[in-house]
């Protein structure tokens, strides 16, 4: 599968952190550090930033993501925010199904489904997060889960809108541990995951697909990760709070 055929995609994973005010600040000073990146570069904010966040990136080549999305248009739904809603005010990007929406939120394969659906409907390219436990790994069982969450998720969507989904391996045991998977374990799944969509799709669809390691990548061990065949960009937490350690992740991925 030529890596050529697919653009790499750093994104920023911001999870519960920053003000509209930091959050413009940050943007203001990852803007000329990544402004000839070779990679796609988004950030995906809290909700009550996205406005800031968008303010701040007209005109320059960082887009702008949510965190997560409804999948209603509206409704009696208190605290939630749809895709139709992200999408009218001008964001580009939402995470779906992220770790940490299924294990303190209840998000399931099927509402990460609904929420996929809601997403593509509205034109957004979404994020679709799929990943392992530990004890999931340790039983041996790594390839059969990432395969039923991201079949399940991708129920429905065409070739055509797949184009608008980018899938990011996030094993769980990896987010927030300083515990990366190795080079070797990320391009592992991440191949399972472009062979199951050639399985469901073919490989034209295989082939264009970005695939996204996450889990602990930062400045210094970025450059293997996305070295590897199948690893074609990073979504990053902990380091995406920090510019310099942001940039240096979009150079690696630029290369
Ligand atoms: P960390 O980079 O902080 O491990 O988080 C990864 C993640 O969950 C990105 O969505």
């Amino acid at each position: 599968m030529n890596k050529q055929l697919r653009k790499a995609v750093i994104a920023g994973n911001w999870k519960m952190n920053k003000t509209p005010a930091q959050a413009t600040q940050l943007i203001n000073e990852i803007k000329p550090l990544v402004k000839d990146a070779g990679c796609d570069v988004v950030v995906c904010v809290p909700y009550i930033d996205l406005q800031a966040a968008l303010a701040a990136t007209v005109g320059t080549n960082v887009k702008v993501g949510a965190e997560n999305c409804h999948w209603e248009p509206s409704g009696a739904f208190t605290g939630e925010i749809s895709a139709e809603m992200l999408r009218s005010m001008g964001v580009t990007y939402v995470i779906i199904g992220h770790s940490e929406r299924r294990t303190y939120f209840g998000d399931t394969d099927l509402t990460v489904k609904k929420r996929l659906r809601a997403a593509i409907d509205n034109g957004l390219t979404a994020i679709l997060c799929v990943g392992e436990y530990l004890e999931q790994r340790e039983q041996g069982i790594t390839a059969e889960v990432i395969r039923t969450q991201t079949k399940i998720a991708l129920g429905g969507i065409s070739e055509k809108e797949l184009e608008k989904v980018i899938i990011a391996y996030e094993p769980v045991w990896a987010i927030g541990t300083g515990k990366t998977a190795t080079a070797e374990q990320a391009n592992e799944v991440n191949k399972a995951i472009r062979d199951l969509i050639c399985e469901l799709y073919g490989k034209a669809a295989a082939d264009k697909i970005t695939v996204q390691y996450g889990g602990s990548m930062n400045a210094g061990n970025a450059q293997e990760l996305l070295a590897q065949p199948d690893v074609d960009g990073g979504l990053i937490g902990g380091a995406s709070l920090k510019s310099a350690d942001f940039a240096a992740i979009v150079a690696a991925a630029s290369k």
